[in-house]
């Protein structure tokens, strides 16, 4: 496992939301970010068929056009019974206005009178070198797919999406009990240890 021993980071990302919540949780560890939008580079079609290909296609990319050190994310929603879906088209299933109260009814609709409603948020990320070495770390919450919606706290599927031992979905958490919990935090606590501590 290579270590990150720099002091200068670039998030991979042209969502500005998603980098200051990357930076603000990597504060501790790096000194000075970069974004790709700030830098002007290319956004990538995230033409991946996992999460871990996505992540690594944008890492690679900033890493290469940028020469500093690159970390990229892609995250979504897997239901078991939908074999994996929206899945890296979590996103997309919201159509052109990313409206995800009908992506939630899709994933809804189409689970229909199905028994199993299990399902896991997974964030993988991705940290690459502009030698090209890119180690990957990838953080899952396990729960079931509720319905009707509940909550108005968070984003995406929150409010329907209710983790295991819990009797409350993602959007009726609160939001410091969410980040202790969620796939981002998984994946992000073990990209520290592994990666930026020591
Ligand atoms: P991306 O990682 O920016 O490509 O976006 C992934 C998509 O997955 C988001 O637009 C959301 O729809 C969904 N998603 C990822 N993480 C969460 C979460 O914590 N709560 C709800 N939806 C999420």
């Amino acid at each position: 496992m290579r270590k990150f021993k720099g002091d200068e980071l670039l998030i991979a990302t042209h969502n500005k939301g998603k980098a200051r919540e990357i930076s603000d949780l990597l504060l501790p560890y790096i000194s000075k970010f970069y974004s790709a939008s700030e830098l002007n580079l290319e956004e990538p079609e995230e033409t991946g068929a996992t999460f871990a290909e996505n992540a690594v296609l944008k890492a690679k990319l900033a890493a290469k056009d940028s020469g500093k050190v690159s970390l990229a994310d892609d995250s979504g929603l897997c239901v078991n019974a939908l074999n994996g879906d929206p899945g890296v088209y979590s996103a997309r299933w919201g159509g052109k206005n990313k409206d995800f109260n009908i992506a939630m009814k899709k994933v809804n609709d189409a689970l229909g009178g199905v028994k199993d409603r299990s399902a896991y948020f997974t964030c993988v990320l991705a940290i690459a070198w502009p030698d090209g070495h890119v180690e990957i770390f990838e953080g899952r919450v396990n729960g079931t797919i509720v319905w009707p919606m509940r909550g108005n706290m968070g984003f995406g599927y929150d409010p329907i999406f209710q983790a295991k031992g819990y009797d409350i979905t993602f959007a009726q958490m609160n939001p410091s009990e969410k980040h202790k919990i969620s796939h981002r935090a998984k994946a992000f606590d073990l990209l520290v240890k592994n990666c930026l501590k020591g």
